[in-house]
């Protein structure tokens, strides 16, 4: 058994604990139906270090055919990939990243566009203009479905023991990662994704999320107790955190530090000028 592969599946016992890992022993949910799956999705974390070796042959088109699984807007699969091992090209993608060392460490690194080019070419091709194209509304569609086929082969990585961590720092500087892999116009790296075998240190714990009372809602919305159940997730992502030797900060601060400072945006806050230099129009 690798270390990503789940400590437990199947049994009640293993539901209450991986629902333990992933709350908090104070936070556990009365989840019902169980099984193998689940229990997989719950065992997810990112994983920030890499063994070089190298993955099993057929191994990214495997990942892209769970990819193309996912579900996408009225079939339009508004995305592209493109799989990148050339050390040479990691590298630049990991100092666009803010020297992310992982992203030279992995194997695989995935770089998932939000890619309306190919529709633009169907116009073109067809000779009919898409009035549909220079809206806000088509570049969320294919962003949105650019992120499913992400994940679809983040659990499908993970259900072969391969560990990923997304790169959202792709967008630091979209302009310099299109021109690195020959993006055309109407196409943007929405998220990267590292994907290798995990080495011991590289995978951490799964990391506890906000009590379930805070994210789902039951027929209204309603955040009445929403300060009293950030406070426990507070005391129990500072005891994560000390666990893990990361700064013992409450998620609370983590908040306050993320989106606080203009600056903790890297660039991304000139998001919407680059995208229109590459050719994305906001109607
Ligand atoms: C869209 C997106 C972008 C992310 N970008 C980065 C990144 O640039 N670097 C990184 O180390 N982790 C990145 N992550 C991973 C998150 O930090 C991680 O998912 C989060 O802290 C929760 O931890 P877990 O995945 O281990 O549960 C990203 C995750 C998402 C969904």
């Amino acid at each position: 058994m690798d270390s990503l592969t789940p400590h437990a599946r199947g049994t009640d016992l293993d539901k209450t604990a991986a629902l333990a890992r992933r709350y908090g022993a104070d936070a556990i949910p009365p989840a019902g139906p169980w099984n193998d799956t689940i229990a997989l999705l719950l065992e997810h974390r990112s994983v920030r270090g890499y063994k070089p070796d190298p993955l099993p042959a057929g191994t990214v088109e495997t990942l892209i055919a769970a990819a193309q699984s996912a579900a996408t807007s009225s079939n339009m699969q508004w995305w592209s990939a493109v799989a990148i091992t050339d050390p040479a090209k990691k590298k630049v993608l990991a100092e666009i990243a803010g020297g992310q060392k992982h992203i030279e460490q992995c194997p695989l690194f995935i770089a998932w566009v939000a890619d309306m080019s190919r529709n633009a070419r169907i116009s073109q091709a067809e000779k009919t203009e898409f009035e549909c194209m220079p809206y806000l509304e088509t570049f969320m569609v294919a962003a949105i479905d650019a992120a499913l086929a992400a994940q679809n082969a983040v659990v499908a990585a993970q259900s072969l023991g391969l560990g990923t961590v997304y790169i959202g720092a792709m967008r630091n500087d979209p302009v310099r990662v299109a021109e690195l892999l020959g993006l055309p116009p109407q196409a943007v790296v929405v998220v990267g994704l590292c994907v290798g075998h995990a080495t011991e240190k590289g995978v951490g714990e799964v990391k506890p999320r906000l009590p379930q009372a805070t994210v789902l809602h039951v027929e209204h919305y309603d955040s009445t107790h929403e300060a009293a159940e950030r406070q426990t997730y507070d005391t129990e992502m500072t005891k994560f955190s000390q666990r893990n030797e990361m700064q013992a900060a409450t998620w609370t601060q983590r908040v306050l530090g993320r989106l606080g400072p203009i600056k903790s945006m890297g660039g991304r806050e000139k998001m919407r000028a680059a995208l229109e230099k590459m050719g994305f129009e906001f109607r």
